[in-house]
């Protein structure tokens, strides 16, 4: 089966700092992957060229088989993604936000979507509010409502629980796996958290300074650097230390 996401020789240059560095990998269909690296790796600077946000320097990437350049308006509906670097209009109430993203989508059904994951992430408590007056934590729960509402086949996700409580960041985990399980879709996700990426993912791929560093299953990687979890595994690459 082809790869949902294929990344080929991807570079990313801002000035003179090479922020992607002739990065490949690829993402199989149906699966949960963990993008890691230290702060400063590349990481959000990859999901954003994969999200056609910002424009690769070089390199190839296909998502479901089609580049941007010739099927942008295919990509961008069968994907989507939370980030903490993306806003939604912050002068539209939260519920206005939900309502004109899934108008643009197309969304069948759309408040009762909107209401069953309004009740899963807890935010109808503050749905009447602007977007722009909420906290981390909410604005963080609002993107991952906004990011499930289109049923996408692929979802990308900087850091999605990193502002969140402890409660709600589990919930979200297991809804990544449940609709990982119930409907297939193919997750690339970014974490600091290594017991979290341990519990979800299927594969991680390890990046830093741009560069692709290792992957693999976590078990893989754990067994292959004589570890005793993926934390160590994260603290010996990052550290670059010999195998
Ligand atoms: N818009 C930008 N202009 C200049 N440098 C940038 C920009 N975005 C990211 N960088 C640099 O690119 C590198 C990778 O950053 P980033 O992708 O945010 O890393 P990560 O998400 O892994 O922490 C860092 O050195 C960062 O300072
Ligand atoms: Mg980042």
């Amino acid at each position: 089966m082809a790869p949902i996401i294929e990344v080929t020789h991807l570079v990313k240059e801002f000035g003179s700092v090479r922020a992607v560095d002739d990065l490949s990998f690829r993402v199989e269909e149906g699966t949960i992957t963990g993008l890691l690296g230290p702060n400063g790796a590349g990481k959000t600077t990859t999901i954003q060229m994969l999200l056609d946000l910002i424009t690769p320097t070089s390199g190839t990437i296909r998502i479901l088989g089609k580049e941007y350049r010739s099927a942008r308006e295919y990509i961008l509906a069968n994907l989507n993604f939370s980030s903490p670097y993306v806003s939604l209009p912050g002068n539209l109430k939260v519920h206005e936000n939900l309502l004109t993203f899934g108008r643009l989508y197309g969304v069948l059904n759309l408040r009762e979507q909107i209401d069953r994951l309004a009740d899963f992430f807890e935010i109808r408590e503050f749905m009447k509010k602007l977007t722009y007056n909420l906290s981390t934590g909410q604005l963080t729960r609002l993107n991952l409502t906004k990011a499930l509402l289109n049923n996408p086949k692929l979802l990308l996700l900087d850091e999605p629980t990193a502002s969140l409580d402890p409660d709600i960041a589990d919930r979200t985990r297991q809804l990544l796996k449940r609709i990982q399980k119930e409907r297939g879709v193919t997750i690339l996700y970014t974490s600091h958290n290594m017991e979290e990426v341990e519990e979800i993912c299927d594969k991680v791929i390890f990046i830093q300074r741009g560069r692709l560093k290792d992957e693999g299953t976590p078990e893989e990687l754990v067994k292959k650097y004589g570890r005793e979890d993926l934390n160590d595994v994260f603290l010996h690459i990052a550290r670059n230390q010999t195998v």
